[in-house]
């Protein structure tokens, strides 16, 4: 959602937070702003759109002062102009917020009551009336900013400044992440350790209900009740080397090409290297008597989470119920006593899990969670996370943190297979071996951008596409139309290739491309029937499969990208590149916003 950072230190303040919104822009990119605090005057610069437009507007609106706040935007409540950007000023005090504020009505229609003006549609602005109601009641910042936030219902992540006040800035989380950086001589605020990279490598994470008052020199956090509480103080490596393009065109570009590293690091964290057998950490509960496991996930990690549900069923003898988080937060069907739930999620921050996770842990689910961004939100509120090791993923379209949400969830499959007993040792062992052979296998598929870009030709004159899978193969097929929706506009819908019979078959002519996945498994044969009815209907059939397929489907396919043989149990994650690769290679020729396509945000830290 939004990214905000801030800064009270001694040094100007707006580069600072200028450069710490450019690595926030994947949250948001609808406007951008930043406010100053100097000589106890607080001013603020704002502009529509991409913080590019935010530095022009700096330039002839320049900002002086070292202590400043920021604001990257992801609308919900009213629409992406200049006026409903961030920050927010009411009277001697502006404000950056990311989040919901569920109740601002109730609080906006008491402050309209006592006179405020209110200039914006935003949810946000009742903050700043909110907090500058206690100032102008006579209270401190501190104690007007506690006052305030215990008003608050929703989600926030907020930072505050105040005319008067040049050394102090003070933050507040629930529900929307935020972290301390310390420096010396000046302290940072930032929604993730991205924002605060190259500004200090020691972070604090504040904890649901905290908030926290920073001078120059002094940090000081307190909770919910208002208590002065200790929070550890972590160290991160990550680099600023870590979070740029490296000379790739686009983030998604460099990160395609960071599947076979993530894929192999993670293998590394699960795969004990002189056994050559998987080593995951001890569950917090017998995986040999677990009755049921519940799967949930948002978007493209859902889409990892069902490939789970095949392999766990198939080798692990593990019934599974899987649904998108959305929907499962508010289903409430019966779970069993200490079940497992399982949450899939890059970021450990998208809001629909979050809730999920919650929920099911209050109904004595021991909750494991598969994160790319381990100290997150869900990190620290679950029983046990299973890391990946993907590295920061920028580009809103998930690429290679996929990859590597499969990686772990294969590796839980044999895990869990080995526990309850239904794998044989060898084939155990085929199965580890499969996974070991797949970094080098999707460095083939990274050779294979050419002749993916022969088949975006024929996508990018479409204005519908069908993908088709079958089985495990289900799954990548989703993932490969959700891509292409998200980041080329084209609409794609997938479908089990044996519902095509059964409806969108009438969909088909020349104009409706057909991208089937179709390694030759135990189901290729099914599948090249389902195509070849497509093509009977004038369907143009573009296909991933492996050399023995192509052989059968050269009479049925009009372009056929031809992937390493490999084991049908490790073919979803090696198959998920090149659908990846032919989303990006349709946004190119389309002309797309491809890192940050439009609407749409990395981190979705809203219901
Ligand atoms: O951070 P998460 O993995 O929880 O995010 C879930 C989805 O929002 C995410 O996968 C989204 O669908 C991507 N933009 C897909 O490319």
């Amino acid at each position: 959602m939004c990214g905000i950072c801030g800064v009270v230190g001694h040094r100007p303040a707006t580069p600072i937070v200028f450069e710490g919104l450019r690595r926030l822009e994947y949250r948001g990119y609808d406007s951008a702003g930043i406010a100053t605090v100097d000589k106890g005057q607080v001013a603020r610069c704002r502009a529509a759109g991409k913080l590019d437009n935010l530095g022009k507007a700096l330039q002839e609106t320049p900002l002086s002062g070292s202590t400043g706040i920021g604001h990257t935007r992801w609308a919900t409540h009213g629409a992406p102009t200049t006026t409903n950007a961030h920050p927010h000023r009411a009277g001697q005090v502006a404000i950056v917020h990311n989040g919901i504020i569920e109740n601002f009505s109730e609080l906006k229609k008491v402050l309209v009551a006592k006179g405020r003006h209110f200039e914006t549609e935003t949810d946000s602005e009742a903050v700043a009336h909110l907090l500058d109601e206690h100032i102008q009641q006579g209270m401190s910042p501190k104690d007007a900013a506690f006052a305030t936030i215990q008003k608050l219902q929703g989600a926030y992540a907020i930072a505050m400044i105040f005319e008067g006040h040049d050394n102090l800035l003070i933050g507040a989380r629930h529900g929307a992440p935020l972290a301390i950086g310390y420096g010396e001589g000046e302290m940072f605020l930032g929604s993730d350790s991205l924002a605060l990279a190259p500004l200090s490598d020691q972070i604090t994470y504040l904890e649901d209900g905290d908030w926290c008052v920073l001078t120059q020199d002094k940090v000081e956090i307190f909770n919910a009740k208002g208590d002065s509480v200790e929070r550890p103080v972590q160290t991160t490596s990550l680099t600023t080397g870590q979070i740029g393009k490296d000379g790739y065109r686009h983030f998604m570009e460099k990160e395609l090409h960071e599947h076979p590293v993530a894929i192999g690091q993670t293998l590394q964290r699960v795969i004990d290297p002189e056994t050559r057998r998987i080593a995951l950490p001890k569950m917090p509960f017998d995986a040999a008597t677990l009755p049921r496991a519940t799967i949930t996930a948002c978007g493209s990690a859902f889409y990892a989470g069902v490939v789970g549900r095949y392999w766990l069923e198939e080798f692990a003898r593990l019934p599974v119920d899987i649904d998108v988080a959305s929907e499962l937060r508010y289903r409430n069907p019966p779970q069993p006593n200490q079940g497992l739930a399982l949450l899939i999620s890059q970021s450990g921050e998208t809001a629909d899990t979050l809730g999920v996770l919650r929920e099911l842990k209050a109904a004595g689910q021991r909750i494991v969670s598969v994160l790319n961004v381990e100290h997150s939100t869900m990190g620290r509120e679950s029983d046990l996370v299973l890391g990946m090791v993907a590295g920061p993923e920028i580009s809103v379209a998930s690429t290679k943190a996929f990859t590597a949400q499969l990686s772990v969830l294969a590796a839980l499959t044999i895990d869990f297979a080995r526990s309850r007993g239904t794998l044989s040792e060898e084939r155990e062992r085929q199965l580890t071996d499969s996974l070991l052979d797949l970094p080098s296998h999707a460095l083939d598929v990274l050779g294979l951008f050419d002749e993916i870009r022969s088949m975006a030709r024929v996508i990018a004159q479409a204005r519908d596409v069908l993908y088709l899978g079958r089985g495990i193969c289900m799954p990548i097929a989703q993932e490969g139309a959700l891509k292409l929706k998200e980041i080329s506009y084209i609409h794609a819908e997938a479908y089990a290739a044996g519902e095509l019979k059964h409806g969108p078959i009438s969909l088909i002519d020349h104009t409706v491309p057909v991208v089937a996945i179709a390694p030759s498994n135990i189901l290729f044969d099914k599948t090249l029937s389902n195509l070849q009815e497509a093509k009977a209907r004038g369907g143009r059939i573009l296909v991933f499969t492996d050399a023995k397929g192509a052989e059968r489907l050269k009479d049925v396919a009009e372009h056929i990208v031809v992937l390493p043989d490999i084991d049908a149990f490790a073919a979803p994650i090696l198959y998920t590149i090149p659908v990846q690769i032919l989303a990006y290679e349709v946004a190119l020729l389309k002309g797309t916003d491809v890192d940050q396509p439009r609407n749409l945000a990395k981190s979705v830290t809203v219901e």
